[in-house]
């Protein structure tokens, strides 16, 4: 393990990318993934990487609501991988090695463009994937301001396209947040937090065996990576200046499998104003503010009267999450620093607003469909863990086939031991709630005898999510409106091991006749 001092590095902040052209009717973006060496740390010598644009993380990409982004995505990387690459999991045995595909995490698209985990290319479009449809992927952007990101979705190596760098935001923007006279310009942080480890020589380390090591597969995915440095935007252990004023912060945790509990010093509160999906109804003022890896939020901090001050960031959360063994306080329990050093500049004369956007319930009497989803865990012939939704994998049949305009319910059953964050695509659901029960019977029995009331969304839940806490011995209730495009999408696990292996399954948005 490589010791880094922390706070030697001041915290990266992402450049836009600039279209390639832009006319009233559409704006066109090229994106080149390319393979490059990046400073990940002063003191480690500069660390291959995989970027878009060559910059880890990616360049970032702002639309209005309702503008047409076009872009095409360009593989240009090399055709071996340089992190190691099981080829017994689904899509990597008999596909070339290194292959990519864009999600835009959190985007209203229509399934061309939503980066269908084998819709892969190869560099230069050498190859293509089976589902392959199109160079140039479509964004209407027809949904409200929010904080997406966009990563690869490469079928079985997800998780080491992005742990490689392969990651970045995207904004959408419309005039209802110009309103709301939030802290803008150099006030609005983007921050992407993720773990990684790494090499004396400064390469990323990711193991290419579990402990123990499973003999007969070489190399072998494990059932979740997490690194001994945390970084913000490429950084390990960043500072940043900031003066004593608010300032608006755009987080993603961005990790394959590490949850963060995050914290500030002194107290500090963190008033959440939006979630994946866009804002809330009304800030939620946090002391502490959870985010399973693909979680968003958006947040206020106001450092007004701690003017000399240094705020560390801080992370409490047990990985495998939530009881598994603690964070060291001295690593991975530090994720940044604050330094209120900066002399205020202007009179800060934004504000954290009363009301934000209304986020209008989804009404549970148009419920059509309840669908119980069981997350599980199983052994595979190589006795390792293999993870699962409803005990199908990942080349099972669709079995999740709702109708378009269709308002479902899903109750995610979570009888292991760790929580998962849940993803849907193309759409942005509600929690309802979580109820817990009694695992032994359920796992006995198949039925759920619940043991406590429903438990109401915690107050930085209470809007439009794309990716859910299911925790352990809980059943979490979603209510979902599929729409407004029908075709093939995915659900899955965020945790990219899980993804990977095989906690993912196709979902098919059928028309009104069950057609697509
Ligand atoms: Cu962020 Cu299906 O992924
Ligand atoms: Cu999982």
């Amino acid at each position: 393990m490589v010791v880094l001092k922390k706070y030697l590095d001041r915290l990266p902040i992402p450049g836009k990318l600039k279209p390639k052209c832009k006319t009233k009717k559409e704006t066109y973006y090229e994106v080149r993934m390319l393979q490059a060496y990046q400073s990940l740390h002063r003191q480690l010598p500069d660390t291959l990487i995989w970027g878009y644009e060559g910059l880890y993380p990616g360049p970032v990409i702002e639309a209005n609501r309702n503008e047409k982004v076009l872009i095409q995505w360009e593989n240009h990387l090399p055709e071996k991988h340089f992190l190691p690459v099981d080829k017994t999991v689904h899509g990597a045995m008999d596909a070339p090695e290194v292959r990519t595909v864009v999600h835009l995490h959190g985007s209203k698209v229509r399934p061309e463009s939503d980066g269908f985990p084998e819709a892969w290319f190869t560099k230069g479009f050498e190859q293509t994937g089976p589902f392959f449809d199109r160079k140039i992927c479509c964004y209407t952007n027809r949904q409200q301001a929010a904080t997406l990101w966009y990563h690869d979705h490469a079928l079985g190596i997800t998780r080491l396209n992005v742990y490689a760098g392969l990651a970045g935001f995207y904004l959408i923007r419309d005039c209802w947040e110009r309103k709301l006279n939030l802290p803008k310009g150099k006030y609005e942080i983007l921050l992407l937090i993720q773990d990684r480890s790494f090499n004396s020589d400064g390469s990323l380390f990711y193991p290419s065996q579990p402990q123990p090591p499973v003999p007969g597969v070489n190399p072998c995915i494990t059932p979740g990576v997490d690194g001994d440095t945390i970084l913000a935007n490429g950084k390990v252990w960043p500072y940043l200046e900031v003066e004593p004023r608010k300032y608006r912060f755009r987080i993603v945790n961005g990790s394959n499998h590490r949850f963060y509990s995050m914290r500030l010093d002194l107290d500090l509160p963190i008033y959440q104003i939006g979630t994946d999906g866009g804002f809330l109804t009304a800030p939620a003022k946090l002391y502490e503010l959870i985010l399973a890896p693909a979680e968003r939020a958006d947040v206020i901090i106001d450092f007004t009267g701690y003017r000399g001050k240094h705020l560390i960031l801080r992370n409490d959360a047990p990985s495998p999450f939530p009881s598994g063994a603690p964070v060291d306080p001295e690593t991975t329990g530090q994720i940044m620093e604050f330094r209120v050093i900066l002399p205020l500049k202007d009179q800060d004369n934004s504000c954290i607003p009363d009301q934000l956007y209304p986020v209008t319930p989804i009404p549970e009497n148009l419920v059509k469909v309840k669908r119980d989803l069981s997350l599980v865990v199983r052994r595979d012939q190589y006795n390792r863990l293999e993870f699962l939704l409803n005990g199908k994998s990942w080349h099972d049949p669709a079995t999740e086939e709702p109708r378009r305009g269709q308002v479902e319910v899903w109750n995610l059953i979570n009888s292991g031991f760790a929580a998962h964050p849940i993803h849907v695509h193309q759409i942005q659901f509600q929690l309802l709630n979580r109820q817990s029960f009694d695992v032994q019977h359920f796992n006995q029995t198949q039925e759920l005898v619940f043991t406590g009331p429903p438990q109401p969304p915690g107050p930085g839940e209470q809007g439009w999510k794309d990716t859910i806490r299911s925790n352990p011995a809980e059943v979490t209730r979603i209510i979902v409106r599929f729409g407004p495009y029908t075709g093939r999408y995915v659900w899955h696990c965020h945790l990219l091991e899980h993804e990977d292996y095989d906690m993912m399954r196709p979902l098919n948005v059928v028309g009104r006749k069950g057609t697509t």
